[in-house]
C-alpha cells in the first residue's frame, strides 16, 4: 500500500493525488483521501485504480489544506469501496490510513464493538480508528500513544482528527514512513516518490518512532514521549529510483524485501506458544479433511516450483499423497479428480489463465479447492473454495522472487495446520518447524548482508552459456527455481537435475570449466550427494557449492562453498533460492540484460 499526508497552506488533495500517482505501483485496488475543509473532515475513496477517485476528485475535490491519503493493496478484507482507507471511527471525526497488518484486530474488533463501536468494514485497520476515539480524552497525541501500546503486528499508521486539525500525527513499525520538509508545509509518505517533486529534505522515521507535524514544525518522539533528533536526510535519487526505493532494479528490491514479506505472511499464523497454526481463513475440521485423500497441486513457472516443495511438505508431514502438475498439462490429462481430492492453485497474480482453467476442471470434477495467491480479490481468489493469501505486497519484476519465498512458507504453514488435523505430526515436531519458521526473517536477512562472494562469482562465470544446478530431495526442488531464474533474466542455458540421475544422461555434458551449482543443505541425503559432487568434479566442471553453515567438510570436494545460516532442513529451501536469485541477477547485470523486463516474457500469463 501508498500512504500519503500533506499540511501547509495549500490545497492539500492535488498533493494527496499526486503523491498517491507515484505510490501506485505499490497496490492498486482501491485508494481514498481525507480532507478537513476547516469544519469537518470529508472522506472521498473508492475502489478500482487510482483513475477511479481522480475522476471523483476532479468534479467534486475535497477542499482544506491538512488530509491524508491511500493507495491500497488488500490484506485482510477484499478490495471494495467500505474497505478503501482512509478509515474513521463511528463520529467520523478520527481518520487514519495504514499499511502494514495488525495481528490482533479480532479481539480488539471484539472489546470496541462490546463497548458499541459499529464497524463498517472488514479491515483490520478500522479498529485503529475506533480505538483512538476510544481514547481521546482531549488529548489527541496522548490517545495516539495509548492506541500503540494496544495493536500488535506492523505498520505505518497516519492520523488525523477534527479535534486538532492543526497536526497530522504518524508512527511506524516493520513499515516504511518518511516525512518531507518543506517551507511553511510538511509531507508524509510511506515512500519517497511521492514526495520527491516537493522537497529532497526529508526524516526517515525508525520503527517505534512517533512524529507530530504541523505546518511549520515536525516534532519526533519514541513511543513514551522522549524527544528524538533526527538527522534530515538528502533524497539525491532521481523520480526514477525513488520508486525502486533506491534499488537499481524491482528484482533486486523485490530479493531484499524477503525478510519482510516472509515475516508478514507470518503474521497472526503462528500461535504464541508454537504449538499450532492458526489459518482464520480455513477453519477446517479433522472431519473434513479426513474425507480427503488426495492432493493435486496446479501452477505454472516459479509457483510451480513451490509446488514441488508443497508435496514434500504435505507427504512428509502430513502423509497425504500429493500430486503435482503445470496448469497446462493437468487440465488436459483427465485428471484422477474427485470429490475427494483437495486441488491447491498456487499463483502470485491471480490471474494466470492456465491455472484458472486448472482450478475451474478441478471444480467441475467435484473436488475442493484452495488457491494459495498474493493478490486479494483476483480472478482465482474469487473462484476457489478456499484462499489463503500470501502476503508479499505487489511483485513487479518478471522474475518471480518474494512470492516464491512466501508461497513456500504459506505451504509449510498449511502442511503443519493439515498435519494437526490428521495427527500425523509429533507436538515437539511443530514446535520444532514453527520455531524454525520464526527464525527465517533474520536467517534471510543474513544472507543478503554479505552478497560479495555471489556477486563475484556471476562476474566471472557471467559468460558461460551453460550452467548446471543440481541436488536432492528438496535441494533438488530449489535446484528446478534457481536454474528457471537464471535462464530467465540472464539467457543463459541451465538444467536442473536431481543429482542421482545426472549419470543418467546429463552428465555427458559435463566438460571442464562448465558451472556446476551443487545444493548440499539436506542432512538425509548429503553424503550421497558428496558422491553426485565427485562425480561432476572428475569431469573438471567449476563446482559452486550451496550448504549450511558450519559445513567446513564440503570445501574439500568444490571450488567455491556459499554458505546460507543453519536452517531446519525442511527450511532450507527458503534460504538456499536466495543466493540463487542473487547469482541469476548479477549474471544479467553482467551481460547487460534487462533484468525486470526479460525478453519474451511477461508478468502475469493471461493467454493460453
Ligand atoms: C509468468 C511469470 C512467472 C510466473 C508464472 C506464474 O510466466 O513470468 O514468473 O511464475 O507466470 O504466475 P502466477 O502469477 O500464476 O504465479
Amino acid at each position: 500500500c501508498g500512504i500519503v499526508g500533506y499540511i501547509g497552506p495549500k490545497q492539500a488533495a492535488p498533493f494527496l493525488i499526486e503523491g498517491l500517482t507515484k505510490l501506485e505501483y505499490r497496490g492498486y485496488d482501491s485508494a481514498g483521501i481525507a480532507v478537513f475543509d476547516g469544519k469537518e473532515i470529508n472522506v472521498e475513496k473508492s475502489v478500482g485504480r487510482l483513475g477511479v477517485l481522480k475522476k471523483k476528485v476532479e468534479s467534486d475535490s475535497p477542499i482544506g489544506c491538512i488530509g491524508i491519503g491511500h493507495t491500497r493493496w488488500a490484506t485482510h478484507g477484499r478490495p471494495s469501496d467500505v474497505n478503501s482507507h482512509p478509515h474513521t471511527d463511528c463520529s467520523g471525526k478520527f481518520v487514519v490510513v495504514h499499511n502494514g497488518i495488525i495481528e490482533n484486530y479480532l479481539h480488539l474488533k471484539e472489546k470496541l464493538i462490546t463497548k458499541g463501536h459499529v464497524f463498517s468494514s472488514e479491515t483490520d485497520t478500522e479498529v485503529v480508528a475506533h480505538l483512538v476515539e476510544e481514547y481521546y480524552e482531549g488529548d489527541f497525541e496522548a490517545a495516539v500513544r495509548k492506541v500503540l501500546t494496544e495493536i500488535e503486528g506492523s505498520y505505518a499508521l497516519v492520523f488525523m482528527t477534527e479535534h486538532e486539525p492543526d497536526k497530522i500525527i504518524c508512527t511506524k513499525q516493520d513499515n516504511p514512513l518518511v516525512i518531507g520538509l518543506g517551507n511553511g508545509e510538511n509531507f508524509v509518505a510511506s515512500d519517497i516518490p511521492a514526495i520527491i517533486s516537493r522537497t529532497r529534505k526529508t526524516y526517515i522515521l525508525s520503527d517505534g518512532e512517533m512524529a507530530i507535524v504541523t505546518k511549520d514544525s515536525v516534532w519526533v518522539m519514541n513511543r513514551q514521549g522522549v524527544p528524538i533528533t533526527k538527522k534530515v536526510f538528502e533524497v539525491n535519487w532521481d523520480a526514477e529510483a525513488a520508486e525502486k526505493g533506491g534499488y537499481e532494479h524491482f528484482m533486486i528490491k523485490e530479493i531484499y524485501e524477503q525478510p519482510k514479506a516472509v515475516r508478514e505472511t507470518m503474521s497472526g499464523r503462528l500461535a504464541k506458544d508454537d504449538s499450532h497454526i492458526i489459518f482464520d481463513e480455513l477453519k477446517w475440521t479433522p472431519e473434513e479433511v479426513a474425507g480427503i485423500n488426495k492432493i493435486a497441486i496446479v501452477a505454472c513457472g516459479t509457483a510451480y516450483h513451490a509446488g514441488i516443495v508443497g508435496k514434500y511438505y504435505l507427504e512428509n508431514l502430513a502423509r497425504i499423497p500429493v500430486e503435482v502438475d503445470v496448469a497446462s498439462e493437468f487440465r488436459y490429462r483427465s485428471p484422477l479428480v474427485d470429490d475427494k481430492t483437495l486441488v491447491i492453485v498456487i499463483s502470485q497474480s491471480g490471474e494466470t489463465l492456465d491455472t484458472l482453467a486448472g482450478l475451474k476442471e478441478a471444480k467441475r470434477l467435484g473436488a475442493r479447492t484452495l488457491a494459495i495467491t498474493n493478490v486479494v480479490g483476483s480472478s482465482i481468489a474469487r473462484e476457489a473454495d478456499h484462499v489463503i493469501y500470501t502476503w508479499a505486497g505487489p511483485e513487479i519484476a518478471v522474475a518471480s522472487t518474494k512470492a516464491y519465498t512466501t508461497q513456500l512458507v504459506t505451504l509449510c504453514m498449511l502442511s503443519i495446520y493439515v498435519a494437526a488435523l490428521r495427527e500425523t505430526l509429533a507436538a515437539a515436531k511443530v514446535k520444532e518447524l514453527i520455531q524454525g519458521l520464526r527464525d527465517l526473517p533474520a536467517q534471510a536477512h543474513e544472507i543478503l548482508e554479505d552478497v560479495e562472494p555471489i556477486k563475484t562469482f556471476a562476474q566471472q562465470y557471467g559468460f558461460n552459456e551453460d550452467v548446471f544446478f543440481i541436488g536432492r530431495a528438496l535441494d533438488y526442488c530449489v535446484a528446478l527455481e534457481g536454474s528457471l531464474k537464471l535462464k530467465e533474466i540472464s539467457y543463459i542455458h541451465a538444467e536442473a537435475y536431481a543429482a542421482g540421475e545426472l549419470k543418467h544422461g546429463t552428465l555427458a555434458l559435463i566438460i571442464e570449466g562448465v558451472p556446476v551449482i551443487a545444493l548440499a543443505t539436506q542432512p538425509d541425503v548429503y553424503e550421497k550427494m558428496l558422491s553426485n559432487i565427485k562425480e561432476v568434479k572428475a569431469r573438471d566442471a567449476v563446482v559452486i557449492g550451496i550448504a549450511m553453515k558450519g559445513d567446513d567438510h564440503i570445501r574439500n570436494y568444490v571450488d567455491h562453498a556459499i554458505y546460507i545460516p543453519d536452517a531446519h532442513k525442511y527450511l532450507a529451501p527458503l534460504l538456499a533460492v536466495i543466493p540463487l536469485q542473487l547469482l541469476a541477477y548479477y549474471a544479467a547485470i553482467t551481460r547487460g540484460c534487462d533484468v525486470d523486463k526479460p525478453r519474451n516474457l511477461a508478468k502475469s500469463v493471461t493467454v493460453e
